[in-house]
């Protein structure tokens, strides 16, 4: 089978493609048809590692953490998914040589391997694994819930999400909407306006062209219940001026800056809770709310991607990874997928 590896970090160029076996699934495990891989933020951020020469965990490594296929054979002992079934991935590289998405057959253990509705398209099982699952846990670390998400679930709930037209943000848009809430987002462009309306968002804020605290607070005059933030950084002063009283900050990146400064004593007269999360270490029992709540969205048809719905796919195929890489490297705006093996 075909495969793409890196024996170190660094740029695109590490990735190789290889031929190699096809391995049987162990107790536990299945083994996945690779139809698309997809490529998030976290993927080339393994692969260059965080500082120059840095060692890999294994001698080489298979990325990619996301994505959709076909169950083709499974291991002693595995019940609840069989052959054939279509599915999505979680965490398919998460301390695995060999699990990644970005080849021609994966063999994983059934708990990163998921159902995936009838009637969802496989580009939309392969965008959902980091994306998704990361929105969902944003979505419901609040102090006064909900801890799951079903419609209804965030009524009378105002939610901000940081950056509406990115692959974390656009299913928060549209998870949000599910389950009820009304949803306000932060964009920096017209072109980003548009994809964040077209996701689903109520009220769609250019930070770049308005003062963003007036606006949201214009829309929301009691404030924000929960903030999904990508760039918690530059924001701090803007999720301060907008929430309102036991408001949750959830935190998943990075972007605009590691060092923050916080009024503390501002902070604590609205009794802000600030929750940072990382999918890897987030743990079973979110991932597996997260999953089942993700798949439940699907199949209510509330999560989508493509233009049309304020995701635009870029594709490539399995020998164009490096390029797909640096695609999400570069900042492509949409959902970089790679077409691994053709559906028969
Ligand atoms: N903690 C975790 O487990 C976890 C999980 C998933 C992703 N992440 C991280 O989350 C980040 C986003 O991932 P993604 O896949 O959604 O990437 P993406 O599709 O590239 O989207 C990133 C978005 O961030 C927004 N942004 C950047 N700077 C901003 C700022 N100063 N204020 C507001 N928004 C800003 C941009 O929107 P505008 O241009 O409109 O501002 C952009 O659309 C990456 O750094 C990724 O590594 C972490």
């Amino acid at each position: 089978m075909k495969s793409i590896i890196y024996s170190e970090t660094g740029d695109p160029s590490v990735l190789r493609l290889v031929d190699r076996d096809v391995v049987e699934p162990g107790p536990g495990e299945v083994r996945v048809r690779l139809v698309i891989s997809g490529v998030n933020p976290t993927d080339w951020k393994s692969r260059r590692g965080s500082s120059p020469g840095e060692s890999l965990p294994f001698a080489d490594i298979v990325p990619n953490q996301d994505g959709a296929g076909i169950i083709d054979a499974v291991g002693p002992g595995v019940t609840g998914l069989g052959v054939g079934d279509r599915v999505w991935i979680t965490l398919a590289a998460y301390q695995l040589q060999s699990g990644g998405t970005a080849q021609e057959y994966t063999v994983l253990p059934v708990d990163r391997v998921h159902p995936l509705p009838d009637s969802a398209s496989f580009e939309l099982g392969a965008s959902l694994g980091v994306p998704a699952v990361t929105a969902h846990r944003a979505l419901t670390v609040a102090e006064d819930g909900p801890s799951r998400l079903y419609p209804g679930a965030l009524d009378d709930k105002v939610v901000l999400i940081a950056g509406g037209a990115g692959a974390v943000g656009h299913a928060a848009i549209q998870l949000a909407r599910w389950a009820g809430a009304t949803v306000i987002t932060t964009i920096s462009s017209a072109e980003k306006a548009a994809l964040a309306s077209a996701a689903g968002a109520h009220h769609v804020v250019n930070y770049t062209q308005t003062d963003a605290a007036d606006e949201i607070r214009r829309i929301a005059p009691d404030g924000v219940d929960v903030i999904v933030e990508v760039a918690p950084a530059p924001n701090a002063q803007l999720n301060l001026a907008i929430a309102r009283n036991h408001a949750t900050i959830a935190v998943y990146a990075n972007n605009g800056g590691d060092i923050m400064t916080l009024d503390v004593r501002k902070h604590f007269s609205l009794n802000v809770r600030y929750q940072f999360l990382l999918l890897y270490t987030v743990g079973r029992q979110a991932l597996d709310a997260a999953v089942a709540d993700v798949t439940a969205a699907v199949r209510d048809g509330a999560l989508e991607v493509g233009e049309q719905t304020g995701l635009p796919l870029h594709r490539f195929d399995l020998a164009q990874t490096a390029e797909a890489h640096a695609a999400v490297e570069d900042g492509a705006v949409g959902k970089v997928l790679i077409e691994v093996t053709a559906v028969q």
